[in-house]
């Protein structure tokens, strides 16, 4: 599964960029809301969320790079977010955040930074719903992906499969058409991308590559 990130799309044309991912074989929208605080960068937040859910038609994805992430999750729910991904390394009562999450009715989903061992998440698996493993250093679309995180997939799809759950694995950052192959191969679910989408010149095309990439593994 692709979920393309708003992040790297056109702002002054980002009626018809939610209208392409709409009409794209992407499985979700990404959305990154970024404090200035918890990263060194600050995006968009509740209003254009709001705006951007009369149109989207695919399962909006909020990722929240914030600190105190439970202050704004019914608000975030409220605007139109079908999953709350929140850090664990900005949330002290992580177990707390994810209970409010789901009892608000959404998805809830894990992200770690790439310094972030996998066996911190040994005693909160069973809580989300997802685990987006951050493959850059949040902040930036239009990174690296870090290499270190072939081995970190591995490691969590078979602390996964070994307790039979269907938590999802998302990938974000520095995610390309020529790693998305390995990415899928080492145990991924569903790849977030922005530049690699929204710089293409099909960026649609460019979704359908990806997904496709999935299915030759
Ligand atoms: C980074 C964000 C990512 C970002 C990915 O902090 O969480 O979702 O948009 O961008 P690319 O795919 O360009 O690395
Ligand atoms: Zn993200």
């Amino acid at each position: 599964m692709i979920a393309p990130s708003l992040l790297a799309a056109n702002f002054l044309e980002i009626g018809k960029e939610v209208e392409m991912v709409n009409h794209s074989d992407a499985a979700w929208l990404h959305l990154d809301v970024m404090d200035g605080r918890f990263v060194p960068n600050i995006t968009f937040g509740l209003p254009v969320i709001r705006d951007i859910r009369k149109i989207a038609t695919k399962p909006m994805d909020v990722h929240l790079m914030i600190l105190e992430p439970e202050r704004y999750a019914e608000a975030f729910r409220d605007a139109g977010a079908d999953h709350l991904i929140v850090h664990l390394e900005a949330c002290p009562h992580l177990h707390s955040n994810l209970q409010q999450i789901r009892s608000l009715g959404m998805k809830a989903g894990i992200a770690i930074n790439p310094h972030t061992p996998i066996s911190l998440l040994e005693d909160i698996l069973e809580d989300a719903d997802a685990i987006c493993l951050m493959t850059v250093n949040p902040g930036f679309g239009g990174q690296s992906f870090i290499p270190h995180s072939y081995q970190k997939i591995r490691e969590l799809r078979d602390m996964i499969d070994a307790r039979d759950l269907t938590t999802l694995i998302q990938i974000d950052g520095g995610v390309s058409l020529e790693n998305a192959g390995d990415i899928f191969a080492a145990g991924a679910d569903v790849l977030v991308a922005g530049n690699t989408v929204f710089s293409a010149a099909d960026p649609s095309g460019m979704i359908r590559a990806l997904a496709q990439s999935q299915s030759n593994t």
